[in-house]
């Protein structure tokens, strides 16, 4: 039996990178794979079918040559409607990226807290339900936001952050003074957590579930029969070809030790 798990991360861009690199920091030994769909990036304001069936499709062709173990959909956009789909496809452990909103209602101490998540995720039953569920004594703002998605994926992509363009897009809860907490609903925005503190100094806590997912993995781990072939290269795959793929795999490979770069084609 092979010893490293093979664990495959999805997203449509960076973001993921914010949930792997708190999994690859509590569980170093394992082989990953991360894949992002940068041909439909961003996903904000895509339709629910098609984030399902690229989602799915994505993760199929990447199983067909590394056989994973387990799957973490590392977007709330997807994750909020592509759990059905992929638990029906895949008989792995599948672990998604829902909205923080339990921790948040539990930690803030004002009980008004704030979703700042892509305009899709905010639209999503699912996240109601779970506003329903768990912070029903709160009063909940919601902010959908796809040019804070594009902001985070420059930055990870060697940009320098236009504050201005950030501190406008945040600027509707700039005077909600007893807003103490705020989920970072979106797994691009840990990655511009510092700037968003910049521009909405009166929140104590934002909470990203990150550390969460990496305790789940960990834990769903233990049960797994491995499937893979004890693969030891870390790899990167996209959807389509991109100006800066040399310089953006240099980055990750100091950064995050992904050795190659491997642009799916979902037509073959
Ligand atoms: N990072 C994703 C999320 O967590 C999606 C961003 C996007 O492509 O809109 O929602």
């Amino acid at each position: 039996m092979a010893d490293k798990a093979t664990i495959l991360f999805f997203d449509s861009g960076v973001g993921g990178f914010s949930v792997y690199r708190e999994v690859l920091d509590l569980l170093p030994q394992h082989h990953y794979l991360y894949a992002f769909d940068n041909e439909m990036f961003p996903f904000s304001e895509k339709t629910e079918d098609l984030i399902i069936q690229r989602t799915v499709a994505v993760c199929k062709k990447i199983n067909e040559t590394y056989p994973l173990d387990l799957i973490v959909i590392a977007c709330n956009t997807a994750s909020t409607v592509v759990l059905p789909a992929l638990r029906e496809t895949f008989d792995i452990p599948i672990v998604g990226t829902v909205p923080a909103i339990k921790p948040a209602a539990q930690i803030s101490e004002t009980k008004h807290i704030g979703l700042l998540a892509t305009k899709g995720t905010v639209k999503r039953p699912y996240v109601d339900k779970l506003i329903e569920q768990y912070a029903s004594g709160c009063q909940v703002e919601k902010l959908g936001s796809t040019k804070l998605v594009e902001i985070a994926q420059d930055k990870i992509q060697g940009d320098s952050v236009d504050l201005i363009a950030l501190r406008d897009e945040l600027a509707v809860w700039k005077n909600i003074e007893d807003l103490d907490t705020v989920i970072l609903g979106c797994t691009h925005f840990p990655l511009i957590k510092d700037e968003i503190r910049i521009c909405l100094p009166q929140v104590q806590h934002f909470i990203d579930p990150g550390l969460a997912i990496a305790k789940r993995v960990a834990f769903l781990l233990e049960n797994v029969k491995l499937r893979s072939k004890n693969e030891v290269e870390n790899l990167i795959f996209c959807t389509k070809q991109f100006e800066i793929q040399n310089k953006f795999m240099q980055a990750l490979k100091h950064r995050w030790g992904f050795e190659r770069l491997i642009v799916l084609n979902l037509d073959e």
